[in-house]
């Protein structure tokens, strides 16, 4: 790769026309293509991801980072999969964040609020600067959502903290040093368990999983090759695009 021109703001392309951007990653600095994200950025500059990645889309909250860009003394948070690259970022990756996470078992517990707040006590801690949904890249009222549980009302922090992926960086932010969407994650599956009406269909299915009548079909699948997986897949019978609400398929064994 070379580069017709390496002053900060000016502009430079390598001999293939793509313009460039400077980044640091640790420190060190390396020329990218502008437009690339920070992620893909990275591996240009030829960093190898063993941790911090996962969908590449934004979706498995895998891929926190952290960066400064120049003349400005704030510090960023973003996923790195999502983020696009600016001339003079300085990059780094958080492959890991060490949150609190509760041990429980759902089986074991109770609906009430109070089982949350055994558990994380720190909760409490809070102190609504909502720093949290500020750093939050799916736009969630994070501070909203642990106000609802504190309050206990389980279902509406269930609805605020649907679309979490996990990313962790509202912990990052914390000053009440909380892990917020672990938080979360337990009244999410205390709701689902415990407090929103059970769908008799699905309680139907999980008890006709529970009788085995699918093992063998799962077993023989999972022993299957490519191909042969493949063929299964493209011989399937499929539902018709404007199928009537009765449609079954020719065969109804696994129904
Ligand atoms: S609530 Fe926290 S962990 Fe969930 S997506 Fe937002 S910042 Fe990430
Ligand atoms: S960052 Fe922590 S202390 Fe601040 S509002 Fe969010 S949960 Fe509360
Ligand atoms: S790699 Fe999954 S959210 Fe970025």
């Amino acid at each position: 790769m070379s580069t017709t021109d390496t002053t900060k703001g000016e502009s430079k392309e390598t001999t293939s026309g793509k313009e460039l951007v400077s980044i640091f990653v640790m420190g060190k600095k390396y020329e990218v293509p502008k437009n690339l994200t920070i992620m893909k950025s990275m591996e240009y500059a030829g960093y190898k991801y063993i941790r911090g990645c996962g969908c590449r889309g934004g979706i498995c909250g895998a891929c926190g980072t952290v960066y400064r860009k120049p003349g400005d003394y704030h510090i960023y948070v973003g996923l790195a999969c999502q983020t696009v690259v600016e001339d003079g970022m300085y990059l780094t990756q958080l492959p890991f964040f060490p949150a609190n996470r509760a041990a429980y078992s759902l089986e074991a517990i109770g609906s009430e609020p109070e089982e949350v707040y055994k558990k994380y006590p720190e909760l409490f801690r809070c102190v609504a600067c909502n720093a949290c949904s500020k750093v939050c890249p799916m736009d969630i009222s994070v501070m909203d959502y642990i106000a609802a549980i504190k309050q206990g009302d389980f279902e509406k922090a269930t609805e605020l903290s649907f679309d979490c992926i996990q990313c962790g960086l509202c912990t990052v932010r914390c000053m009440g040093e909380m892990s917020q969407y672990h938080i979360a994650q337990m009244v999410r599956r205390i709701t689902g368990s415990k407090i929103t009406p059970q769908a008799s269909h699905l309680k139907a299915m999980v008890d006709k999983i529970k009788t085995g009548k699918y093992t063998k079909a799962i077993k023989d699948l999972k022993g299957m090759n490519e191909d042969q997986l493949r063929k299964v897949y493209q011989q399937r019978e499929m539902e018709p695009t404007e199928a009537p609400d009765d449609w079954k398929p020719a065969d109804v064994t696994y129904l």
